[in-house]
């Protein structure tokens, strides 16, 4: 992070270093907000309608009224910060917390002004290399909350399950709710079966990724097998290919999960399908 970036809170371009929140914001107390991660490719905001629309969703699901915010003046924002910044490939992130209020209650004011951080942060994505080795992953029950298609700023469980693979020296934990596989800590996650490509319907117990929407739009395009449907652990483990989806590496293929081993490297059609997303954001 360099220190005299940009940042946008709250109608102000400050340096990230100067940004202060009140310690009543609900954001800090509760974790009482939700937020979004957007890709900048090439200077460009990649699939900015679906993420503004999965923002507005997010906030309604949350009791803040979508409404206030504007589409135009997020996207003005976020270009600006790309002027500023200089950023050629980044990634943005959009805070928006319940606000400021007046005492530390969970009952909300109605009068709360939500709080609106827009910010760059510097990820590098794995080299194709990388990503041709393929990564291990471990299985975690999913003990989070049953709203987990809303994205949330209250990301402890996520952050416990994400560091627990971590000390595992493991790149995904792949979360289990009821014996069925749910996604990743961090990550959508997709299976191979054959030549079949199988991710989880979308439900209130997974988020609805946009790179997951990303790569069934190549998956149509290309004309790939796929389906929508339930996934049981056993089926994991007996997958030919896993690979998890997010907006920082569109497709990380796993070759070992627990101490199974899924293939000795990335498999075809998790190379096929990177390939593909590599060459859409190329052109992007
Ligand atoms: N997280 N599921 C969870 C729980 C996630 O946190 C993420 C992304 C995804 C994939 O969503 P998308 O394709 O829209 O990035 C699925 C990002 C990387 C984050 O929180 O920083």
């Amino acid at each position: 992070m360099s220190q005299t970036e940009t940042v946008y809170l709250d109608g102000n371009y400050i340096q990230k270093n100067e940004a202060k929140l009140s310690i009543l914001d609900r954001g800090f107390l509760f974790g009482d907000g939700v937020y979004e991660l957007i890709p900048v490719y090439n200077q460009h905001i990649f699939y900015i309608d679906y993420h503004l629309k999965r923002l507005k969703s997010s906030l309604d699901l949350i009791n803040i009224d979508s409404s206030t915010i504007d589409d135009m003046q997020i996207i003005d924002i976020i270009k600006e910060l790309i002027s500023k910044n200089n950023y050629i490939n980044h990634y943005i992130y959009i805070h928006i917390s319940r606000g400021v209020d007046t005492t530390r209650n969970h009952i909300y004011s109605k009068s709360c002004k939500p709080t609106v951080l827009i910010m760059g942060e510097n990820y590098t994505p794995f080299t194709k290399q990388d990503i041709k080795k393929g990564k291990s992953a471990i299985t975690e029950d999913d003990y989070r909350w049953l709203k987990s298609n809303i994205k949330s700023t209250s990301l402890l469980a996520n952050v416990l399950i994400k560091n627990k693979a971590y000390n595992e020296k493991a790149y995904e934990a792949i979360l289990i709710r009821d014996g069925y596989l749910t996604e990743g800590s961090a990550s959508n996650v997709f299976i191979v079966n054959g030549n079949v490509i199988k991710t989880p319907s979308l439900s209130n117990k997974l988020l609805p990724g946009i790179t997951r929407k990303f790569l069934t739009d190549l998956i149509k395009k290309h004309n790939l097998e796929f389906s929508e449907c339930e996934i049981s652990k056993d089926d994991l483990y007996e997958s030919d290919e896993i690979f998890c989806s997010s907006s920082t590496n569109p497709v990380v293929p796993i070759i070992q999960l627990d101490t199974k081993v899924i293939s000795k490297e990335a498999g075809p059609v998790s190379m096929k399908l990177y390939q593909h997303a590599q060459s859409f954001i190329k052109e992007f």
